[in-house]
This record gives C-alpha cells, sequence and structure tokens, in this order.
C-alpha cells in the first residue's frame, strides 16, 4: 500500500494548522502591555510582574512553567479594543510562584466582555493549579481583563495570565488602553449654603479629662454678630458670649447636659450638648486639618498661623474643624545635601535632652498660643524611632521627655508614626533590654510596644493629647489601640489624590468596623481635596464625584475629617465639599459606629455593575445609608432589597448633600429609584415615620 498520499495530506494538515495559529492567534504578552494598572510594580512579558524584566521570574504556577503570558499583581485591570475581531479567548490563571508571592495571596480573574461577565475565576490561592480559561468572544468590542485581589488588599497578589492568547479573524493585534473613566463633569455644588439665621453645628457630645484645660469653640453658622448662651454649665467652666468659646477646667469626673444657643437679629437656635468628664477624650472624630499632604518638608510656623487664620476666615471652625495639626519637619533634620534643607539641620536636642525645633519653628509655644487664642487646637507629630520619616529628630529614648515638652507648649495632638522603629525592633542600634525585639517575639509586643509607653505618658500629662497612631495598620492595629490610649489608627500606607488610592483604601476598611466607638477611631489618612501636592501644590486629580465618595466614604466610616489642602487656596467647590453639616453629622454622630458594607451588587440589567451600600445606625435611631458606584458608568436602577438593610415599612429618605428630603416611601412595597454617577455616591438618611 502507498503510505505518501496519507503521509503527504498529513504535513500538510499540520502546515495548515501551524500556519493557521500564526497568522490568527494574537498572543496577549504581545500587546501594549503599559495601560495595566496593577496594584504592585509593573506588568511583565512572559515574567512574573516586578518593578523591572530583569527582577520578574519565569511565569510559574503550582510548579509549572509557562514560555509565554502576562505577569501582573492585583488589582490589575487592561482594556483591550477587539472591534469583534476575536473569536476566543483563552489562558491559564493562577498565583504565580514568585517568592513574593505570599501564601496570604489570593485573587480573582475576570473576563468581561461589552461590560458583561463572560468568565471568572473564583477566588484562587497561591499553590493552588492554574484554572482554564476559555470564552466565546464572537461579537465582542471592548474585553476587560481584570484580577481582583478578593477584597483582601494584598499587594502580593501576583497573578498571572499565562498562556493568553486570542483565536482571532485573522487580525495581527488589537489596541489596549487603561480601564474606563467616568465621563468629565465640571465640579458642582450640591451644598446649599447656610442659612443667616444662627445654626448650631459640629458633634452633640465633647469629652475631658478631669484637670485638663477645656477648650470648645461653639461651631456655629450665620450672621455675625452672633450672641452665645449654655445654660446649665458646670461649675468650672466658663463661656465667652460673643466668641461662643467654652473654656474653664472640670476637676471631677460627670456627665454634664447644657443647653447652647446661638443668636443674632435674625433668631436664635438652640442645640443640647453632653460634656463627658471622665478618661475618654475625641468623644467624636477629630476634625481639623494637617499640613502634611499640602506643604510636606516646606512647613513652617507662618504657615501654621495661615492655616489657623483661613480656618477662621473660610468658615470651617463654623462646621466643626477645630485641630491644626503640624506634621513632620518642625524638628531638626540630619545633616543632608539638599540646600534647600541647610536650614533646618542641627542638633536634635539641647544638652538635658529636650527637643528643638527647627529655624522655620522659633518658638512653639508662642505658635500654639497663636493657635489657641483663635478658638483652635494644635497637633504635632513625632516616630518612635531615632528619625521620622523624613529624617527628623524622632522621640527614641526620649518619650517622657517629648510627651512632657508637647504638652508644656500646649499641643493637643500626637501624630505618632513608625519609621525607622524597624532599627530598634531589628536589633540595629543599641537597646535596653526592656525593649522587646522582633527577633525575640513570640507574639506583637514588639510593634506594640512603642505606643504604649508613649500612650502612657501622654496620658501622665495636665492637658488631653489626642493619641494618632501611625503605623499603617500592621499588627491589625485596631484590635490593640483602644489598649495603648490611641484615639485614632491609620489602618493604611499613604493616599494620594487618585481614584485607585481612596477607592482601594476607603473600600477596605469593614475589618476595623467593631473595634470602632466614641474614642476609638478608623484613621484611612487624610482628606486629598483641593490644592495638595506634598510642597509643589497642584489642585486635587480626583473628579468632582469621586470627590463626593471621597467625603461621604470618610464620613461613614467615622473617620478623622484632617483636611490636606491648602486652606488659604480654598475654592467654593471645595468649601462645599467640606462644610455640608448633614454630611458632617453622619461622621459626628454620637453613637460612633463605622459604617460597613451591607450589600454589593455586581450585575445590574445583565451588566457588570459594582454598587456597594453603606449603611451606618445613627444615634437618633435612623441610618446612613451611602449608595457608592465603583463603577466608571452612571448607574440607574430601582432599589427594593430593604431587608438586607433591615429597613421595614414606612421610611423617609433624605438626600444628605442636597438636604432635600427625596422620598417618602414604605420600604415593604415600594422601590426607591437612584441614578448614581460613575465614581459617584448617594449619600442617604432613612427615618422610620
Ligand atoms: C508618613 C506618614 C505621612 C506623613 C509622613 C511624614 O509617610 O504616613 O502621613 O506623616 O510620614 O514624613
Amino acid at each position: 500500500m502507498n503510505l505518501w498520499p496519507a503521509v503527504i495530506i498529513r504535513f500538510l494538515i499540520i502546515v495548515c494548522a501551524t500556519a493557521k495559529l500564526s497568522a490568527d492567534t494574537v498572543w496577549l504578552d504581545d500587546l501594549n502591555l503599559s495601560p495595566i494598572v496593577q496594584g504592585w510594580g509593573k506588568p511583565q512579558k512572559n515574567k512574573s510582574a516586578a518593578k523591572t524584566p530583569e527582577e520578574g521570574n519565569p511565569l510559574k504556577i503550582k510548579g509549572k512553567l509557562y514560555e509565554r503570558g502576562v505577569g501582573t499583581v492585583a488589582e490589575s485591570v487592561l482594556l483591550i479594543h477587539l472591534n469583534g475581531d476575536a473569536k476566543s479567548f483563552s489562558a491559564e490563571v493562577g498565583v504565580d510562584d514568585t517568592k513574593r508571592g505570599s501564601t496570604r495571596a489570593s485573587v480573582e480573574f475576570f473576563v468581561i466582555g461589552d461590560g458583561r461577565m463572560l468568565w471568572r475565576s473564583g477566588i484562587m490561592h497561591a499553590s493552588e493549579s492554574a484554572k482554564h480559561c476559555s470564552v466565546n468572544l464572537i461579537g465582542v468590542k471592548e474585553l476587560l481583563l481584570k484580577v481582583g485581589d478578593a477584597d483582601d488588599g494584598d499587594n502580593d497578589d501576583f497573578a498571572d495570565w499565562a498562556d493568553a492568547k486570542f483565536d482571532t479573524n485573522s487580525t495581527k493585534s488589537f489596541k489596549t488602553s487603561r480601564e474606563p473613566t467616568p465621563v468629565a463633569v465640571a465640579p458642582y455644588i450640591l451644598t446649599p449654603a447656610p442659612p443667616a439665621t444662627p445654626r448650631i453645628n459640629g458633634p452633640k457630645v465633647f469629652g475631658v479629662r478631669p484637670g485638663s484645660p477645656f477648650l470648645y469653640s461653639i461651631p456655629a453658622t450665620g450672621d455675625r454678630p452672633m450672641q452665645f448662651t449654655a445654660k446649665n454649665l458646670p461649675t468650672g467652666l466658663q463661656l465667652d458670649a460673643k466668641t461662643g468659646r467654652l473654656s474653664g477646667i472640670l476637676s471631677t469626673k460627670g456627665e454634664f447636659l447644657v443647653t447652647l444657643s446661638a443668636q443674632n437679629p435674625l433668631g436664635t437656635a438652640t442645640q443640647s450638648f453632653r460634656i463627658v468628664c471622665g478618661d475618654t477624650i475625641a468623644l467624636t472624630p477629630p476634625m481639623g486639618w494637617n499640613s502634611w499632604n499640602c506643604f510636606a518638608h516646606a512647613v513652617s510656623a507662618e504657615k501654621i498661623k495661615s492655616a489657623a487664620d483661613a480656618m477662621i476666615q473660610s468658615g470651617l471652625a463654623n462646621h466643626g474643624y477645630s485641630y491644626v495639626n503640624i506634621d513632620d519637619y518642625w524638628q531638626n533634620h540630619l545633616p543632608t545635601n539638599d540646600h534647600t534643607a541647610q536650614d533646618i539641620v542641627g542638633p536634635f536636642r539641647n544638652a538635658q535632652g529636650v527637643i528643638l525645633s527647627n529655624s522655620r519653628f522659633p518658638d512653639m509655644k508662642g505658635l500654639a498660643d497663636y493657635v489657641h487664642e483663635r478658638g483652635l487646637k494644635i497637633g504635632i507629630y513625632s516616630s518612635p524611632g531615632p528619625t521620622t520619616c523624613g529624617g527628623c529628630a524622632g522621640s527614641w529614648l526620649h518619650e517622657q521627655q517629648d510627651a512632657k515638652t508637647y504638652a508644656s507648649w500646649g499641643f493637643d495632638f500626637l501624630k505618632y508614626d513608625w519609621c525607622s522603629y524597624s532599627s530598634v525592633i531589628d536589633g540595629k542600634i543599641e537597646t535596653p533590654p526592656q525593649v522587646p525585639l522582633r527577633k525575640n517575639a513570640r507574639d506583637d509586643s514588639y510593634a506594640i510596644y512603642p505606643y504604649k509607653i508613649m500612650g502612657e505618658y501622654l496620658q501622665q500629662q495636665p492637658r488631653d493629647l489626642v493619641f494618632s497612631l501611625c503605623q499603617y495598620g500592621d499588627k491589625e492595629v485596631w484590635k490593640w489601640g483602644a489598649s495603648v490610649n490611641g484615639s485614632c489608627w491609620r489602618t493604611t500606607g499613604d493616599d494620594n489624590d487618585s481614584w485607585r488610592s481612596i477607592s482601594q483604601i476607603g473600600f477596605y476598611q469593614d475589618k476595623t468596623a467593631a473595634f470602632t466607638k466614641p474614642g476609638n477611631w478608623v484613621d484611612p489618612d487624610m482628606l486629598i481635596l483641593g490644592w495638595i501636592g506634598w510642597g509643589r501644590l497642584h489642585p486635587t486629580s480626583l473628579t468632582p464625584d469621586e470627590q463626593y465618595t471621597h467625603v461621604s466614604l470618610w464620613c461613614m466610616l467615622a473617620a478623622p475629617l484632617l483636611i490636606g489642602c491648602d486652606m488659604t487656596k480654598l475654592d467654593e467647590f471645595t468649601l462645599s465639599l467640606l462644610t455640608n453639616d448633614e454630611v458632617l453629622a453622619i461622621d459626628q454622630d454620637e453613637l460612633g459606629k463605622q459604617a460597613t458594607c451591607v450589600l454589593r451588587l455586581t450585575e445590574l440589567a445583565d451588566k457588570v455593575a459594582d454598587v456597594r451600600v453603606y449603611q451606618k445606625k445613627l444615634a437618633d435611631g435612623s441610618d446612613a445609608v451611602a449608595f457608592f458606584n465603583l463603577g466608571a458608568e452612571n448607574v440607574n436602577l430601582n432599589f427594593k432589597n430593604f431587608e438586607k438593610l433591615h429597613l421595614r415599612g414606612p421610611q423617609k429618605v433624605r438626600d444628605l448633600w442636597r438636604q432635600t428630603e427625596v422620598a417618602n416611601i414604605d420600604t415593604n412595597q415600594q422601590a426607591l429609584p437612584l441614578s448614581i454617577p460613575g465614581h459617584g455616591v448617594l449619600l442617604y438618611k432613612f427615618t422610620a415615620n
């Protein structure tokens, strides 16, 4: 039998198949990967993600090597413009074995075509075999390849699209771009201007320790001059009727229910106010300003004074903002080559070990007095290590002395960082025997210790200092922050003015909610609105809707509201975001609950969506509910899922940004129509009636 025809036919089939693969196959790694936005490092072609291609390792999932593919880190998104020219997509997906892929790594792969979920991997962990993904793409114009971080925010989530390729209609390549962003809109003001009649704003409760100087300026809007009165003021306190400033000292513990009133020729406002003299301060989240996000290393006493003046002149103080906080760079700096910093290079301490302020802060006590004279409070910054994050003097081995110095200068707030403390716990510098080291660690005490001692020293001072822990959430600070007398604790690294930053920080705080209560607040970092820029000012890059989301979310979380911008450059829109009293009241609510995400809508009318509903119980029995749209496109829906929110029967619904009632519905039967802009929010209050 002649075998040649069969061999030739076989050969031709192989040739054709190979030709077909090369002609009609577009490899993902051959596309332009630069638009990929991801959690850490850079996406890599045929390697695991890394900072540079040299640092990446060959793609490997559970020991299996892959020659081709894309290595990325969650959260990661790439938009591919297929324009209907692809037939299918296939890949092997999983967590890369690269050393940095920690055992905690967990990711989820999503393939979304024209807004529809085509495939999702389910949550995958490190050391799990790759999953095969194969999707039909006929007719699909835009494809989103997305890797989510399974909501745990871990930056070691190395994720591979291995062997990833498209079968096409003879197209050679596809264009790629960044994930879709919302259509640009101009800033729009929702906050109604406060009336000319008096209105008392701010919290309804205030905590002070016995024997500490009391200072509280009644925040009130309305035409000036205004006359203030306070009924049932406890002995030891007095009120300045013209400024509305309450001051004095309470010597014994107790609760005092006071009635405040503010009067101008147009009317009178009254408000009950609870003064709690006890062990706990910061009974509502601190509100104020911090110098870091705008001035960073270029801060000076003059800028702090201008900030205090601006807080008054802009009217911010009338809405409850009171802390003017100096961040890093008030101390002397280590020797540096930076010619702009020579004036702050100098000794850290005097012969007695007392910390020295640098030449830009010639008189710390005088500065504190300046701020207090305006009815405001003042904050300072340090680090438990020998130096701060910026290379200035830290409090290492001088904690007690520093606490005393801050109090003697008149400070009301200490932000205490972590920087350079690793050199202590890793034994890189000589350490007294009582300081726990990491290598001997059987528990987390080495990480807690520096906050414990500073917390104790602050407690010993004859004035109240809010203790703000800034160690980025290490060792689940929310679980022990209260035990070291912390008032609030940062749970993340620094934020910046990008949607990615504020959404990835703000929407990851549920884990801390059980620990949030009056006196203990979660701190997702400072507000990133207005003119910011760490010494090089620019207007925030957040869109107007992202800014509404930022403020709404921080208020729902009961986070400290520390303005980060140059307050001498406040525009009307930024001011409107910062001064909506109904929105601020959510943050300052005396029940002190932190909102959590109670419902997530991931699909609407067959399309992929990301709507998150946050709910927070309020002291008056009502509920604040925020409907956040994390997607880029406007979302319209008829919301019916009130059971999930435990809301029943007739409810009045108030739009807090617009300060108007938007509905009066029977939640057992009716739906609430919602239209939420991309990256935007509707912030409502539900009151049963
Ligand atoms: C850290 C903190 C910032 C700021 C700087 C100062 O990065 O997270 O908020 O205090 O230090 O150097």
